[in-house]
Order: C-alpha cells, then sequence, then structure tokens
C-alpha cells in the first residue's frame, strides 16, 4: 500500500457534451487538479468560451479543480489575452497547424505572435506547446520543432513554458537546457515505443511513442527531480473514429492513469517518493499554484482493464494493472 500527495494532471481533454459527461468523472475520482486542453469543438478561443466551458465541467464533477487554458491563434490580441487572465484562464497553448487532433485552426505564423507572448509574459501566463513542426514526419517532427522553441524561449526569457508530453531524448535534454522550459510527460509514453502503436489505433497519439532509447531516458527525466511533471494527454474518441481507416490520434488513459503510473513508478524507482514529485508536487511549483491538501492511498490488487467503458477503448484494455486507487 502507498499513500501520495494527491495529484495534479496538467495535461487533460476532457471533451464537451456526451465525452464530457463520460470520461471527466475518472479525472475527478482521483486529481486535485486537471489542466483542461482548449482543443474542443468548438474551440476555446477567448474568456467567455473558457468561463462556459468552466461551467460546463464543473457541473458534471466538481470533485477535481480544472485549470483552464486557451487555444492561441494568430488572430488572438494581447487584449483577449489579459481577458482570459482576468477570467482565471492559466495558459495559453500553442497547436502548429495541422499536427493532431483539433489543430487545424493552429498557429502558422510563430513570428506574427510575438505580441501575445509577450502580453503572457506580462502576466505570467504558461505558454504551452504542442511541439511538432508541421510538414515533417511523425518521427522527426518533435525534434524538428525544438529550433522554434528555442527561439521563443530566449526571445521571452521571463515567460514560463511548458513542452507538452515529450517523447524524445532530445527534447528531454532541451528542458534541462533552458532555464524556462518545464515538459510533461504522459504515463503512456513511459511505456510505449514504435512497434506498440504501429498497427494498433487505440496505441496512436500525436506525438508517436519513439524508440527504447527514448522512452528510458523519459523514465529517468520522469523519476529524476528536474522540470518534467505529469500530464497525461488522456484523449478519448469514439471507437468508431480510431478503428476507422485514417484513425484519430489519442490514448485514452484517464481511467487507468494513476494506478499504471504506479506500477511504472514503483517497478523502475521501487518507492512512492519519485511518483509523488512527478505527480503531486513539480507541475504545482512549475504553474505557483499551492499544492493539493488531500491524499490517495493506492493497494497491490491486480485486475484486468475492462475493454471499453461508456463505449471507449481505454489504454491497456483488456490487460492487468497491478495497483488500484483505494476506493
Ligand atoms: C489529442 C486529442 O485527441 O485531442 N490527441 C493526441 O493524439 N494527443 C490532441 C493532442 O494533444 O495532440
Ligand atoms: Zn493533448
Amino acid at each position: 500500500m502507498i499513500t501520495i500527495r494527491k495529484p495534479d494532471d496538467f495535461h487533460v481533454h476532457a471533451r464537451n457534451s456526451y465525452l464530457l459527461t463520460r470520461v471527466w468523472p475518472h479525472t475527478a475520482k482521483v486529481f486535485g487538479r486537471a489542466l483542461v486542453m482548449p482543443n474542443t469543438d468548438p474551440l476555446i478561443l477567448n474568456s467567455e468560451d473558457a468561463k462556459r466551458y468552466y461551467h460546463q465541467i464543473v457541473t458534471v464533477d466538481d470533485s477535481c479543480e480544472p485549470l483552464m487554458t486557451l487555444y492561441l491563434t494568430n488572430n488572438t490580441t494581447p487584449n483577449m489575452i489579459g481577458e482570459a487572465f482576468r477570467a482565471g484562464v492559466i495558459a495559453g497553448k500553442v497547436y502548429p497547424v495541422g499536427v493532431t487532433t483539433g489543430s487545424d485552426k493552429g498557429v502558422r505564423n510563430f513570428n506574427a505572435m510575438k505580441p501575445v507572448f509577450e502580453a503572457m509574459e506580462e502576466l505570467g501566463m504558461v505558454i504551452c506547446f504542442h511541439g511538432e513542426l508541421p510538414g515533417v514526419n511523425v518521427i522527426e517532427a518533435e525534434k524538428a520543432f525544438l529550433d522554434i522553441l528555442h527561439g521563443i524561449a530566449t526571445e521571452h526569457p521571463q515567460t514560463k513554458i511548458v513542452l507538452e508530453h515529450v517523447t524524445t531524448a532530445d527534447a528531454v535534454d532541451f528542458v534541462i537546457d533552458h532555464h524556462n522550459v518545464a515538459a510533461t510527460i504522459t504515463a503512456h509514453h513511459l511505456v510505449m515505443t514504435v512497434d506498440d502503436w504501429a498497427g494498433r489505433p487505440h496505441n496512436f497519439c500525436k506525438p508517436v511513442a519513439k524508440f527504447e532509447r527514448d522512452r528510458a531516458r523519459l523514465l529517468e527525466a520522469a523519476g529524476g527531480g528536474h522540470k518534467f511533471f505529469l500530464g497525461s494527454d488522456s484523449a478519448p474518441h469514439p471507437t468508431s473514429h480510431k478503428e476507422a481507416p485514417v484513425c484519430a490520434a489519442g490514448c485514452y488513459t484517464a481511467p487507468v492513469l494513476l494506478p499504471l503510473l504506479t506500477q511504472i513508478f514503483m517497478d523502475e524507482f521501487g518507492t512512492e517518493v519519485a511518483l509523488e514529485q512527478f505527480a503531486s508536487v513539480r507541475g504545482a511549483e512549475w504553474y505557483g499554484l499551492p499544492l493539493n491538501e488531500g491524499e490517495v492511498t493506492l493497494v497491490e490488487d491486480p485486475w484486468e482493464v475492462p475493454n471499453c467503458y461508456d463505449g471507449i477503448v481505454p489504454f491497456m484494455a483488456g490487460e492487468t494493472i497491478n495497483w488500484k486507487v483505494e476506493s
């Protein structure tokens, strides 16, 4: 049995309407706070959208505090950033156009974002990046994006930047080398490599899982003491969108997240101390938030992951996980 401080998930797709009601309770049951991504349909483009979305989420389940983000585009203005900040939005998300689900309206021109990034720098808002360069193949797109991010991080040295869901050893090195850049790491990228998603639509997500040396480096970073923290990127899609000729990108990890992470960390490090730092401490510190008050206990009690939750296939469906959240 282990007990850790109540964790936070700093990157989750809570979706809206029907999906929201089905997926959000899995996150809310375990996590104190969750940074909800703005690539919903419709997108969260301004303070009014964010306020509305916040209320939709807490109406479903208010046991977890949604932390709101804004979807940044080349039409976002510094004024919109100020309004969003006053409405409680804590971060803006940059999706380079075309690289993942819901990124069609994303950023085309990074230089033109300068006034928006300056406004965020002044207000202390975090800029989150989906770090893949459009037009580059899925294996090299993350590494190729690091040049752009280097320019932005050095031009805005006071801005807190998060490189989301890092998948490569190169990205880990980049984060360590840039004082104002931190990174989220998902649970699925700690266990998968290319062979796990090739031909398996439910394991396909963006950025794709890379090679063994990358996975090993991510695990080392997640367990180390440095600027890497949990952002699950739990990204549910209806089965019909996953089991399709062109399958939607995203792994639905919310129902298995903390048990799976506990298994990974206990197997690798043999103690819950590193898990607590990764899931409950470093993210809050980067965002300047107080640590959660409560605790969560996990027990070693193997269970088989269901093949589906409300019509959505979870990560690890049909496989056994050795840890369980004590209810
Ligand atoms: C995410 C989604 O489905 O919204 N998909 C994914 O593969 N991770 C979008 C994202 O975060 O890239
Ligand atoms: Zn995501």
